[in-house]
């Protein structure tokens, strides 16, 4: 993983499984303006946006930790944030499935298993712009 993270020294990965079994990696790139920061789940998925396949996006996998030399560290798992919950809500309604997020920490000893719409009940979506 190569999160650029120099501000906060937390570095997060993420990994798109799309329908057909490929996987498409982001991880978090901040910038010095902060608010600027992207994360890993927008970067993975603007990237799937970009080669045509935010259809067929099924699952995504989060992992991220405190950085020590380099590497993430840390029994925590990782959720994503309100955002990248609201990010990965646009690929759910397109590829009209409830994406699948798992939650894992850095030293692998955790893994959650989570349903998009358990994380983000009640999203805001086209429907609510009147386009679905
Ligand atoms: N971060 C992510 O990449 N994904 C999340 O879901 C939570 C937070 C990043 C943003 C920032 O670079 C660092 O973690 C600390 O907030």
């Amino acid at each position: 993983m190569h999160a650029h993270a120099p501000y906060s020294g937390f570095g997060v990965g993420a990994a798109v499984l799309l329908d057909d079994g490929a996987i498409i990696a982001g991880c978090n790139f901040e910038n010095a303006s902060y608010g600027l920061t992207l994360c890993a789940e927008t970067v993975a998925l603007a990237t799937a946006n970009a080669q045509g396949r935010l259809r067929a996006v099924r699952e995504i996998a989060v992992i991220g930790g405190k950085l020590v030399d380099g590497q993430i560290t840390g029994a925590d798992p990782v959720r994503p944030c309100g955002r990248c919950r609201q990010v990965i809500n646009e690929a759910g309604g397109l590829s009209g499935h409830d994406i699948i997020v798992h939650c894992a920490s850095a030293d692998g000893g955790t893994v959650e298993r989570h349903t998009l719409s358990s994380l983000l009940p009640h999203a805001f979506g086209p429907a609510d712009l009147g386009l679905a």
